[in-house]
């Protein structure tokens, strides 16, 4: 039997995404009060890294541990994939040494072939086409903030790249609707079928963050595109600031995936506005990944 992976929030139904940001909401309460949550006591997560990371790296590796598991971080240049093993090999050897995997990659086809030749569960940990894991935080983060998101407006401005495209599958996943504000040469290009009623694509930001619940943004370059000099020209005009939240709904809620830019796609100051919750989303990868970790290892 094929093992269950996590590479898109397709991967999962609606009421399976429900439960594991639920169980994240749980499992954050447990580890505020010190309950113990042990439930992947023996178990293995293999985290590969082709790109750097500050937040997934630190919520598996703490999450596992604090799961009573443990984690290995391997990178290119460490491990036989910098000389060249193919992905495939690398993934049939893991299986057999580990329970489950999360992989960053710069090409999702890295993490789509390891997942095809694994015989245990892959977790996208970002790669150029989504950032499924960010979602479950953000997700959480708007719950514990607002209340339930579906029927809610969201904006989201800036980079039609992984983030946006997340959100793009959110969107269907927990029924909302979502305003994507992006200039024309950075629109996003992927629209499954099941988004399309869910997502309207503009080149305005105030028109999207117009009565929003939601506004959330990215950096304007991201892991890979930092040296496209023409990128601050292309999204000038995009900066969230607090006048920008001025438009959206009074009760909106800011997020943003870190690491930010300020003097970018934020100013100085909106990441500490009363409507940001942008440390808490950071802190909720900790939670979500380690309730989508007991789901993949059907512990939960
Ligand atoms: N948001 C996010 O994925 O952060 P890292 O790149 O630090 O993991």
């Amino acid at each position: 039997m094929k093992p269950k992976h996590f590479l898109s929030l397709f991967d999962c139904g609606e009421e399976e995404l429900h439960a594991i940001v639920a169980r994240g909401i749980e499992l954050k309460e447990h580890q505020q009060t010190g309950k113990s949550h042990t439930t992947c006591a023996g178990r293995v997560l293999g985290m590969i890294f082709e790109l750097r990371s500050t937040r997934t790296r630190v919520a598996f590796e703490a999450g596992m541990y604090q799961l009573g598991g443990s984690s290995i971080f391997l990178n290119a240049d460490d491990t036989q994939l910098g000389r060249g093993e193919p992905i495939e090999d690398t993934a049939r050897v893991l299986s057999q040494m580990l329970d489950i995997v999360m992989i960053r990659a710069s090409k999702h086809e890295t993490i789509a072939k390891f997942a095809e030749a694994a015989t245990i569960p892959v977790i996208n940990g970002m790669s150029d086409l989504l950032h499924p894991c960010q979602l479950l935080a953000d997700i959480q983060t708007f719950i514990e903030q607002r209340g339930p998101i579906k029927g809610r407006t969201v904006a989201f401005v800036g980079d039609g790249y992984n983030m946006c495209n997340s959100y793009i599958e959110a969107a269907a996943q927990f029924d909302f609707q979502l305003r994507v504000a992006t200039p024309r040469s950075h629109a996003p290009t992927y629209l499954p079928a099941e988004s399309r009623r869910h997502v309207v694509l503009l080149e305005d930001p105030a028109s999207a963050v117009d009565n929003a619940d939601l506004v959330v943004t990215d950096v304007w370059s991201s892991m890979g595109h930092e040296q496209e000099l023409d990128r601050k020209q292309s999204f000038d005009g995009f900066q969230i600031d607090s006048h920008v939240l001025d438009n959206a709904n009074p009760g909106c809620l800011f997020l943003h995936c870190l690491p930010a830019h300020r003097g970018e796609e934020v100013d100085e100051f909106v990441l500490d506005d009363p409507r940001s919750a942008v440390w808490q989303e950071a802190g909720n990868r900790l939670h979500s990944q380690k309730a989508l970790i007991e789901h993949l290892l059907s512990v939960d």
